[in-house]
């Protein structure tokens, strides 16, 4: 009975690991605003939203509407995470 406790743990330690690892501070604020329930269905595009000033303001916009409460610094890395994970625009 002792080797599938092994196993189990290593699984554990492995994914906290990881994702402590490769994890953006925006991400956190991106998840826990539940953006992913509207945003599955209408994928972040560059091409809708061409420039870094635009995704932050396109941020904003969907962070007023929804009524989280963050904050401007918060809704700032929300939006660096976005820009590092699917937009890619050069930084201002
Ligand atoms: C209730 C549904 C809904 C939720 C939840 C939502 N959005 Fe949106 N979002 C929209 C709609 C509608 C638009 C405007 C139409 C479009 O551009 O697809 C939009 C547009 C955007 C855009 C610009 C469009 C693009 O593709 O570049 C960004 C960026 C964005 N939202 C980010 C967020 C973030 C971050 C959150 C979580 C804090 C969030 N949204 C939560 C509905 C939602």
């Amino acid at each position: 009975m002792k080797k599938p406790m092994i196993a189990l743990f290593s699984i554990a330690a492995f994914s906290l690991s990881t994702s402590a690892m490769a994890e953006h501070p925006g991400k956190a604020f991106h998840d826990s605003a539940n953006c992913m329930k509207c945003h599955t269905d209408k994928p972040y595009s560059p091409q809708k939203t061409p420039t870094y000033e635009k995704l932050v303001k396109a941020v904003s916009f969907c962070n007023d509407n929804l009524n989280t409460g963050m904050f401007e610094d918060e809704v700032e890395q929300l939006a660096d995470y976005l820009n590092q994970a699917y937009y890619k625009h050069p930084k201002p």
